[in-house]
């Protein structure tokens, strides 16, 4: 396998509440992604994927353990790491167009190319010719889109995303889910998926990582070896994504026994 691209070893994070009460969110999860590998983590609600994102992308520190980017100690949030976050429509900036929202994510690039930079990010995306238009102005799935647009503007290695698709209906999560699936066939970014949706997991990766209950460490990985490119009316009808799917459901369900009652 060729070298990581991020690597996590032994990372364990333990978080303060503001009531001084003290949160041991996850331990001891080492993960390696390869250079355009797609790999998903899934576990049950409050297991701590946002907050283990949230290490993996250098916006929080492991409490212990490390995490490194392209070999190196990632400490701080880097260019080449693009995160989309679970609440992407609190992530717009409302009073800024789609393409301004954009160009913020390109702001360290000269003005002519950031133009084009946005004008193809846009284009990946199916927002073409929307750039003038605010947040508000569009519907959930195209404001995901445009968050996607933000994440690769600035060509990323690693793609981070969290529950990217959790506020929209069925049938515009499984655009946005080809969408995902289209532009990372067609780039050469890594992606690292967070979702509480084994299909969706299934789906789209290379790989299945399933956390366990607080305190999470990864209890299985699964290898996804469907053909791809995979495409929604195709992929989910196959014997062997119906097997990978029941696999992957079998461990989450273990690890939400493991966590009834723990909260979230
Ligand atoms: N800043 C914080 N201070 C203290 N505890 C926190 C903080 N942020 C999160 N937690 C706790 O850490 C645990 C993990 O939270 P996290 O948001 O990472 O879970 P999650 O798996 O992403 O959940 P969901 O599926 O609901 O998005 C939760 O119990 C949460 O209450
Ligand atoms: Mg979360």
């Amino acid at each position: 396998m060729p070298e990581a691209v991020l690597q996590m070893s032994h990372v364990g994070v333990t978080l303060s509440g503001q009531d001084g009460s003290v949160v041991e969110v996850s331990r001891d999860v080492s993960l390696a992604l390869a250079p355009r590998e797609f790999v998903s983590i899934v576990g049950p609600s409050g297991a701590g994927k946002t907050t283990l994102l949230r290490a993996a992308s250098g916006l929080r520190r492991p409490t212990t353990g490390e995490v490194s980017f392209d070999g190196e100690p990632l400490t701080d949030v880097r260019a080449g790491i693009s995160v989309v976050f679970q609440e992407y429509n609190k992530s717009l900036f409302p009073w800024m167009s789609i393409g301004k929202n954009v160009a913020m994510a390109a702001r360290h690039l000269p003005a002519a190319e950031r133009a084009s930079r946005v004008a193809d990010a846009l284009r990946l995306v199916a927002l073409e010719g929307m750039g003038s238009r605010y947040p508000w102005e569009l519907s959930g799935g195209m404001q995901q889109r445009a968050a996607l647009a933000r994440a690769l503007v600035s060509g990323p290695r690693v793609l981070m995303l969290d529950e990217p698709f959790a506020s929209v209906d069925a049938l515009t999560r499984g655009l946005l889910e080809d969408v995902v699936a289209d532009l990372w066939e067609r780039s050469s970014f890594a992606a690292l998926l967070v979702t509480h949706d084994v299909g969706e997991a299934v789906y789209l990766s290379d790989r299945v990582l399933v956390l366990s209950a607080r305190p999470s460490r990864i209890m299985a990985e699964v290898t996804i070896d469907l053909p791809r490119p995979r495409r929604q009316t195709h992929t989910r009808r196959l014997q062997r994504f119906v097997e990978l799917e029941a696999e992957v459901l079998e461990f989450v369900y273990k690890a939400g026994r493991g966590s009834a009652g723990q909260g979230s």
